[in-house]
Parts: C-alpha cells; structure tokens; sequence
C-alpha cells in the first residue's frame, strides 16, 4: 500500500480513538433472516455467486512447479487446476468424460496425464485433450476432439488464483479485482509461502461465517482471552471497494506509533487488514503473515465448510518456524471453533423463531456492505 494511503488510515484510527468512537455508516441496515435458512435463497446464491462469480482457489506458491495441481469440488462442481509445462495454469472440470468419474483428488504434484480411476480414459494435463480409450473398439463413435476435459476460465494474478465454475467468458481480472488489485499488488503474495490449510465444518450458514470476521464489535465480549488483548474493540475503518470491501482493525501495538515519523508508519505490522474478495472470500493481513478463508454453502442452508489457509512471507524450512506458524493456527482455531462457531450455531438455530430482521449497527459497515451486495446480486 502506499505510504500515504497508510498514513491516511492510521491517522484515520487515532481520530476514531480519540473521540471514542468507530467508522459508521449513515443508517442502520435492517437484513432479513429468511437469507440465512431459506433454501430457495440458498439455491439461488449457489446459481448467482457460485457459478458466475470467480473464486479463488489457492495461491500461485501452492502450485509453484510444472505439474502441480490442486482439486476443489466445495462451489458444486469439481475444479481442478494445474502447472502446464508452459508454467501457465489450466483450470478443468474435474469429471471424466466417460462416465463422470473425478479424475484427481485433493492436491500433488508430478500431473503430465491425468488417468481415470474408472476405466482408465486419459486426459494431457496441459490441454485437458483425451489422450486414450483403452479398448477402442467399443467407443469408435466417440469423437476425442471434442471429448476432451472442459476448460474453465482460470486466471493467474499477483499470486493468486481465481476460476470460475462456468465454462466460458474469460475472466478480466482488473476489472473482477477493481480497488484491491493495488492493495494486492503491494503485498507480494506472489513471494509467499504455503504453511497449511486445514478444511473447517461448520452448522451454520456460510454468510454468518463471513460476519464473524465483518465487525471488531464483538471482541472484547467474545474473544476476551483470546485475540481481545491484541486488538482494540470496535475500532476499525472501512472502505467500499465495488463488491469487494476493505476493513482495517486497529491492533493495540498502533499505538506505538504515535511518536513515529509518519513515513516510517507500517500499517500492516499494527492492523489486521481484512478483506472481503466478493463472493466468498476473506484475504486477511494478520501482521506478520497472510490468512485466507474460502467459504461455501453446506448441504443445506444451516451448514457451511471452509478452507482456511495461512501463508507466510518467508520459506518455512526450520522446526522453530514451524512451531511459529502451528502456534498461529491454533490460536486461530481455538478462536473460531470454541468461540464464534458455537455463538454462531446457536444463533442459526434460533433463526427460526428469532425477530424477521437481524440489525447491523452504523459501527458494522463493512456487514452492512457484505449484505448489501450479496441482496443486489442474488434477489
Ligand atoms: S468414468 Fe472415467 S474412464 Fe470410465
Ligand atoms: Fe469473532
């Protein structure tokens, strides 16, 4: 980020702390809970968001080598995706032609040709081109131009991977990215390093997951013993980023800065920097590495799974390094599982007989904004 936008968005959180109060949007924003268990509504955010929208699906350093792939069948339709020797990415539908069997699973390395677990029709990873029907006597019709893997729009951008799960228009990612291309651009990621990611099952709607991450309302309530000592309470910036959005909460260590020359002010070191990558994806700057969650719907509209992953801006190659970063993901889970996941579950069940409208505050913008464009979208 540059400097002076750094500047603006610390001196920005000194302003809110001083009189005490937080960025606020102009009214409250009164969100029907039907959006939550409906599974009408449900059924239409899988065809809208998840569908005709690019995903993310891992970062470039998850597939750094020619060959390397990563599966991911959470949006409804199986994805995978690939290094071609040519070091570009392919994304395809992740079914046989055949008979509709998944071809790969999980991730790996090492993919020249993929081969059917079933009959063993193959596929060349690099174009997804059907290479060979074993008995071909009894599939002479079958045309194997034209049965090849179906490509999807993949497209690779400042170390990130995004796919949508329709074939067909390819994806603009200056224009999909608007606002935080820039922000993006000046983290890196290209140069970061996978550490884990862990796959999370929750009971509770995939939206109500990403809320948990949309306000710093709830910290010192729910997260006293946990992440509350390191970041103040109901503090934080927001900015509208298109479908995307941007909100900067202040760490505790921020005020360190005071004092500071301005250009020396790094805001990344003193803030978590979240963002949401419109529809379902959390991209957060915890400081010293980066986390991200992809979150789908579950089976039915209570239910959601997830990845979360964290990455680090150096290799990870010493014991003690991997310590640092098991440390990191524990208390990220312990976080998530024994404090929001289980508030969360509650409050999903209760939304059958709880109030029609849940209220989002004028100090919850960046919920406010979340909602607002999954509702423009999907209604
Ligand atoms: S389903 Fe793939 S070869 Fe038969
Ligand atoms: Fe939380």
């Amino acid at each position: 980020m540059q400097q002076q936008d750094q500047i603006d968005l610390v001196n920005q959180l000194f302003e809110f702390k001083e009189n005490k109060t937080t960025e606020l949007a102009d009214n409250i924003y009164r969100q029907s809970k039907t959006d939550y268990i409906s599974e009408e509504y449900a059924e239409r955010e899988k065809a809208v968001l998840f569908r005709q929208f690019p995903l993310l699906i891992c970062l470039s350093c998850e597939i750094p080598n020619s060959g390397d792939y990563v599966c991911d069948d959470f949006s409804g339709v199986p994805i995978i995706v690939v290094r071609t020797s040519k070091g570009e990415v392919a994304a395809y539908k992740n079914i046989c032609r055949h008979r509709g069997a998944r071809l790969a699973c999980d991730r790996g390395e090492g993919l020249k040709q993929m081969r059917c677990p079933y009959h063993s029709w193959s596929y060349e990873a690099d174009t997804g081109n059907l290479m060979t029907i074993p008995f071909n006597t009894g599939f002479e019709e079958v045309d194997k131009k034209n049965s090849g893997l179906l490509p999807l729009p993949v497209v690779e951008h400042d170390g990130m991977v995004f796919v949508r799960p329709t074939p067909g228009e390819p994806i603009n990612p200056a224009e999909f990215l608007g606002g935080f291309a820039k922000d993006l651009k000046s983290y890196k990621v290209d140069g970061y390093h996978h550490f884990e990611t862990r796959v999370l099952e929750a009971k509770v709607n995939w939206k109500m997951v990403m809320d948990t991450f949309l306000e710093t309302y709830h910290l010192s309530t729910l997260h006293g013993k946990t992440i509350a000592p390191l970041l103040h309470n109901n503090l934080a910036t927001f900015d509208d980023m298109g479908d995307h959005l941007r909100m900067v909460a202040a760490r505790k260590s921020i005020d360190k800065l005071r004092g500071v020359p301005e250009q020396e002010w790094d805001l990344v070191l003193h803030t978590a920097l979240v963002y949401v990558l419109f529809p379902n994806t959390l991209f957060i700057m915890q400081g010293d590495h980066l986390e991200t969650w992809r979150v789908y719907p579950g089976a039915t509209p209570n239910e959601s799974r997830m990845h979360v992953s964290l990455y680090a801006p150096d290799p990870i190659d010493t014991e003690s390094a991997s310590r640092h970063w098991d440390n990191n993901m524990t208390l990220l889970m312990n976080t998530v599982k024994k404090e929001d996941f289980p508030l969360a579950s509650n409050a999903q069940l209760d939304f059958a007989v709880c109030d029609k409208k849940l209220v989002f505050g004028r100090n919850e913008p960046a919920l406010q904004h979340f909602h607002k464009r999954i509702t423009a979208h999907v209604k």
